[in-house]
């Protein structure tokens, strides 16, 4: 087991009927005036809105609103964002929706800190240390940004999809009320359990002896494919949401990678890799694609962790049959298998892998080269 700090800054409200507390929260804060972010109308129509500012205008607190945050958000709306913020003297960010609009928020709030919000994605070595303090109210369970200090971003006109992380970015509060997700179309919910799915897999494949750590893992994994399972037939059921939603935030809380020693996280590279090139894909859609590929890919590094995932989560003898039995699911649940599937084109496949090592997150259980990157996607794009 390897050393570790364990400190999540983070204070989360979890449950039905929370999101009116999110006024108080900010109150005691210490802040006046929030940027409000959304996306793109869900949160009208689901409520959330509505919750969200009888709370602020209850105890106080103005509000500036701004809509339009896509899935896979773009620097130039968050650029857009931060002039925002800046002329309305705004003194927090509340971001309201899913990771797109959270991360987002985050990137305001780290832009308001500097010169220009890139360059601390291009200085991502560095940690981000200072922000303008960040609260969410989340209404998908399946990054983890709620609770971690991780945020995605691309620039639309150089095609990189690239993170930040540091201390900064942990969320002051975040309130997560699983009954709003009832309004997420299936394969929204099957994105979230597939990114909740992939963070939990890029810690465990790591190996080691950090037992504790690993049994967690191996519950949490099985816990999001039940209840991924339970909400096909039963979509409104809130016990199944809310188990989804407490192991998705669960998944990426530095809970799942404690004393694993770091995670390999070449699966996101790659899935960043092929939704900066095609921005319509979702990073839940594409992980489920390249995860079982990248598993194929890598067994030997590890054989004795790969087995262990086959035979504890899939009740399988073999890495392989681990494998089908994962696509088997992601059919089942009506996931796409294959790049093409996903809409990404084989030839594409090169430009890929190039713009994946241009980030550099190339793996921890084996180094993947250009090379390897295009003969790993190949098996997820069958002739
Ligand atoms: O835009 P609206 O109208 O709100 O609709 C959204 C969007 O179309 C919709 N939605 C969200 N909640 C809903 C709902 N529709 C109905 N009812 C609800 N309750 O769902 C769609 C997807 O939303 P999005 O925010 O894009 O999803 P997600 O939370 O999966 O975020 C994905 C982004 O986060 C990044 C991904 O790469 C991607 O850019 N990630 C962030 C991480 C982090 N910060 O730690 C880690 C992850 O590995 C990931 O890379
Ligand atoms: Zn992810």
């Amino acid at each position: 087991m390897h050393n570790f700090d364990f400190l999540n800054p983070t204070k989360l409200i979890f449950g039905k009927d929370t999101i009116g507390r999110i006024g108080e929260e900010i109150k005691s804060g210490g802040a006046r005036k929030v940027l409000l972010i959304a996306g793109g109308g869900s949160i009208k129509k689901n409520g959330v809105y509505d919750q969200t500012v009888a709370s602020l205008k209850d105890i106080g607190i103005e509000w500036v609103e701004t809509w339009g945050v896509k899935p896979n958000p773009v620097l130039s709306k968050v650029r857009e964002m931060i002039d925002l913020a800046k002329k309305e003297k705004v003194d927090a960010i509340l971001a309201v929706g899913g990771g797109s609009v959270i991360d987002s928020g985050k990137a305001v709030a780290t832009g308001m800190c500097i010169d220009d919000v890139w360059q601390a994605f291009e200085a991502r070595d560095q940690l981000v240390e200072k922000a303008m303090p960040v609260y969410s109210v989340l209404t998908i369970s399946a990054t983890g940004t709620e609770m971690d200090q991780y945020a995605v971003l691309t620039n639309e006109e150089e095609n990189k999809k690239w993170n930040i992380a540091g201390p900064a970015l942990y969320p002051k509060v975040s309130i997560v009320d699983p009954s709003v997700q009832t309004t997420l179309p299936w394969d929204q919910t099957v994105n979230g359990a597939l990114d909740a799915m992939s963070h939990i897999m890029e810690y465990y494949f790591i190996g080691g002896r950090s037992e504790t750590t690993l049994a967690l893992d191996e519950s949490l994994f099985r816990t999001i494919v039940q209840m991924t399972d339970e909400l096909k037939s039963k979509p409104d059921d809130y016990e199944s949401r809310a188990n989804l939603a407490w192991a998705a935030t669960l998944a990426l809380n530095g809970t799942s990678g404690a004393g694993q020693g770091g995670g390999d996280w070449a699966s996101h590279g790659i899935e960043h890799g092929i939704s900066a090139l095609n921005p319509e894909v979702a990073h839940g859609a594409g992980l489920g694609v390249v995860f079982p590929a990248w598993i194929t890919y890598c067994q030997d590094a590890n054989p004795a962790f790969f087995k262990r995932w086959a035979k504890n989560i899939w009740d399988a003898e073999s890495v392989e049959d681990g494998v089908s039995a994962m696509k088997a699911k992601l059919k089942e649940w009506g996931a796409p298998t294959t790049l093409a599937e996903l809409g990404v084109k084989r030839p594409q496949i090169r430009d890929i892998a190039v713009n994946t090592v241009e980030f550099g997150l190339t793996g921890a259980v084996k180094q993947l080269t250009e090379d390897d990157i295009v003969n790993l996607l190949s098996l997820a794009s069958p002739e």
